[in-house]
Formats: structure tokens, C-alpha cells, sequence
């Protein structure tokens, strides 16, 4: 099998990583950002078209205030500080999530990304902020109810109307950290993906353990509900 084409990527465990190494959270997250960057780079070099990954969901408001605070401002901080790197690389970039909510520092150096790296052609990275799956749903749900007759929606409708249009399926799914569950990511992109959980934090994941995510799911015998060749 080939490698995947869309891989997705629950960013769990920096809190837990930190604590371990007797550090703050705080610290936890600053290194998962540098995580992130170089997967970035081993997604690019292996020829992966798409990555998704979750950075801070619909949910993540309920924690202590100075965290949030602490997460909006990194997020800001990196899309300047990385931006022009990535544009070089040839990374396109899109932000995912309910923008409108978010603070105006946010927003300008999303739609700033987003412009600088609008032209560009390689790996397409999709980064998941105030992102929920089911306001997702929602949102794509009103956006056709606008726009279309009842009888003509159907998934092809849909999937041109979500947050990431015409994207390939996700066809691997990967959440660090341990946890076994989705937490309201990707919930319509995800319907058929291939599921891989690691132990591991986000903070130590590398490329060999992306590789073996990748191996492990060229191993998977994809059906979509049908039978193998050789089933009777
Ligand atoms: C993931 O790590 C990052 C975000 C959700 C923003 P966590 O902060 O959830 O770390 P743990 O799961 O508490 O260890
Ligand atoms: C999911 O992790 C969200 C992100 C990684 C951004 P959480 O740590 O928020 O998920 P739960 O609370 O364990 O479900
Ligand atoms: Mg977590």
C-alpha cells in the first residue's frame, strides 16, 4: 500500500510529558511546538500531501485561564515566527476552527499565513484552533441550508462545504499521549480513517514514530464495508 495521503495527528500529552520531567505545562506545550515543526518537515520529505493537526479544540476554553491565555499567545507567536520558514518550505497553510471567536492578534497572523503561503504547492497543513468536529457539522449544515434545496444535499455537497474542502479523506489518524478517543476531532473526515494510539507524549514523538504509525497502517486491510478479493 502507499503511504497515506491525508494523516491527522491528536497533538495529546505535553501537560503529562512536562509534569513528568518536573517542568510546567507550559513547558510541555512550547516543546510540542518544536515537535511539531520537525514532523512537519518529515511529513514534507516523505511526499505526504495533507497533515491536520489538532492544536486547541472547541473544548480546551474550560481549562484555567492563564493556560488558555499561554496557548492562544504561543499559537500566535509561532504562526509569526515560523510563517516565513514554512512559506519557503513550500508548506501550504490553512487554519481550522471557528475563527470568529478568536481574539484579533489571532486572526491577523492567521490571515497573514494564510496569504503568505497561498501560492505555494507542497505539503498542505491543516492546523485545527478552536476546532470542534461537531461545530464543524453545524457550521457546514447552516452554510448549505443557505445555499441549497434540501433534496440536493448530499455527501459530495457537504464535503465541498466543510472547513477543508475537496481534501482527501483522512486515511490515518494518529493520537499521542494514550488516550484512545477522538475528543470531537475530524468527526465527518474521519468516518472511514485508520486508527493508530501511541503512548507516547507528543512532546517525544519522532520520526521513527511516525514511520511506524505509517508502516502499521500499510499493514491494515482497508474494506469500506466490502470483502477482500480472496474472500470466497
Ligand atoms: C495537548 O496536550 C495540547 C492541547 C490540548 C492544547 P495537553 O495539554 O492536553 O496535555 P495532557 O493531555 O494534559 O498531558
Ligand atoms: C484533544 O486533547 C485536543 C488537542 C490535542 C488539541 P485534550 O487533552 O483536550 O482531550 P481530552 O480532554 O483528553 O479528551
Ligand atoms: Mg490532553
Amino acid at each position: 500500500m502507499k503511504n497515506p495521503s491525508h494523516i491527522a495527528i491528536i497533538m495529546d500529552g505535553n501537560g503529562r510529558w512536562a509534569r513528568k520531567k518536573g517542568l510546567q505545562r507550559t513547558d510541555g506545550h512550547k516543546q510540542g511546538v518544536k515537535t511539531l515543526k520537525s514532523i512537519v518537515k518529515v511529513a514534507a520529505e516523505m511526499d505526504i500531501y495533507c497533515l491536520t493537526v489538532y492544536a486547541f479544540s472547541t473544548e480546551n476554553w474550560r481549562r484555567p485561564e492563564s493556560e488558555v491565555e499561554f496557548l492562544l499567545k504561543l499559537f500566535a507567536r509561532t504562526l509569526k515566527k515560523e510563517g516565513h520558514e514554512l512559506a519557503e518550505n513550500n508548506v501550504v497553510i490553512k487554519i481550522i476552527g471557528r475563527r470568529n471567536e478568536l481574539p484579533k492578534f489571532i486572526l491577523d497572523e492567521i490571515l497573514n499565513l494564510e496569504d503568505l503561503t497561498a501560492n505555494n504547492d507542497g505539503l498542505q497543513l491543516n492546523i485545527a484552533f478552536n476546532y470542534g468536529g461537531r461545530s464543524e457539522i453545524i457550521d457546514t449544515a447552516k452554510k448549505l441550508f443557505e445555499k441549497y434545496d434540501p433534496q440536493q444535499i448530499n455527501e459530495d455537497l457537504f464535503c465541498s462545504n466543510i472547513y477543508i474542502d475537496n481534501y482527501p479523506e483522512v486515511e490515518l489518524l494518529i493520537r499521542t499521549g494514550g488516550e484512545k478517543r477522538l475528543s470531537n476531532f475530524l468527526l465527518w473526515e474521519c468516518a472511514y480513517s485508520e486508527l493508530y494510539f501511541t503512548e507516547k507524549y507528543w512532546p517525544e514523538f519522532k520520526k521513527e514514530d511516525l514511520e511506524m504509525a505509517i508502516s502499521e497502517y500499510k499493514k491494515r486491510n482497508r474494506r469500506f464495508g466490502g470483502i477482500d478479493d480472496n474472500a470466497y
